[in-house]
């Protein structure tokens, strides 16, 4: 059965056994999590498969930026349960992006279980006085909402931005398509390595469908009830939203 929740969390920091036993620990909040490349390294299938049996599913984030085939045979070998989300990036251009769909669609033919592909745009730790030194010459809001539309136009079923942009690519992509956001962090909270932070309630009322929360979680001193009150936000915040 799908979670139905919009929290996931980003197991940053921890080792296996670690990630499933606070995933355990989390059941009554969230059984949503990301697994990136650290913890995937270490973890591998194996991992997937203890998450699996514990009813947590995964936003597998591994971002993939190659060259068509090869991220076609590495996200078809990837798409099965647990792995609910998989990313690559957008700036790997649309016949990437396309050869990513084909794979997603030759896995869930095989495994009935169709992984949602979504497309990281511009990484919530750049700012907009990083992108002239990339060669990127717009705004920012507006080159994430490009690579949201190509990512769209490409097949994929999302984008992952920060909260900030969610609000222009939700009118500019329509509602069916998902928007994850990452850099969230509660009102006050230390900002780290984010640059494009928003708090969980803004992310939502912008028009974010998940949230990928890590340190205000994983760093605090109580982690269970850290991420029940980032929950309780979120549900209040997508309340509000419905009856607007
Ligand atoms: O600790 P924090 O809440 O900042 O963690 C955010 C998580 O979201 C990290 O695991 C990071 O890799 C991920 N992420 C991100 N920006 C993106 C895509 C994913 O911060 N564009």
């Amino acid at each position: 059965m799908k979670a139905t929740g919009r929290l996931i969390l980003a197991l940053d920091g921890v080792d296996s056994r670690q990630s499933v036993d606070l995933m355990q620990r989390l059941g009554g909040v969230t059984r949503l999590c990301k697994v990136g490349p650290a913890l995937f390294h270490s973890g591998g299938r194996e991992l997937l498969e203890r998450l699996g049996e514990i009813g947590v599913e995964v936003f597998l984030d591994l971002k993939f930026h190659d060259i068509p085939q090869t991220v076609f045979s590495a996200v078809r070998n990837l798409c099965a349960p647990p792995v609910r989300f998989l990313t690559i990036h957008a700036l790997g251009g649309p016949k990437m992006m396309r050869r990513a769909v084909e794979a997603v669609r030759e896995a869930a033919g095989r495994n009935g279980s169709p992984v949602d592909l979504l497309a990281a745009t511009i990484l919530t730790s750049l700012g907009p006085a990083d992108l002239p030194g990339l060669g990127i010459d717009r705004p920012l809001e507006e080159e994430t909402r490009n690579l949201a539309l190509l990512a769209r136009d490409s097949g994929l079923q999302g984008i992952v931005c920060s909260g900030r942009e969610a609000g222009s690519i939700r009118t500019a992509c329509g509602n069916r398509f998902l928007i994850v956001t990452p850099g969230v962090r509660p009102a006050g909270g230390p900002s780290q390595d984010q640059v494009r932070t928003v708090t969980p309630a803004a992310a939502i009322r912008a028009g974010a469908d998940f949230l990928v929360v890590g340190r205000p979680i994983m760093q605090a001193a109580d982690p269970v009830a850290a991420a029940r009150e980032i929950d309780a936000e979120i549900e209040t915040a997508r309340k509000a939203r419905k009856e607007r």
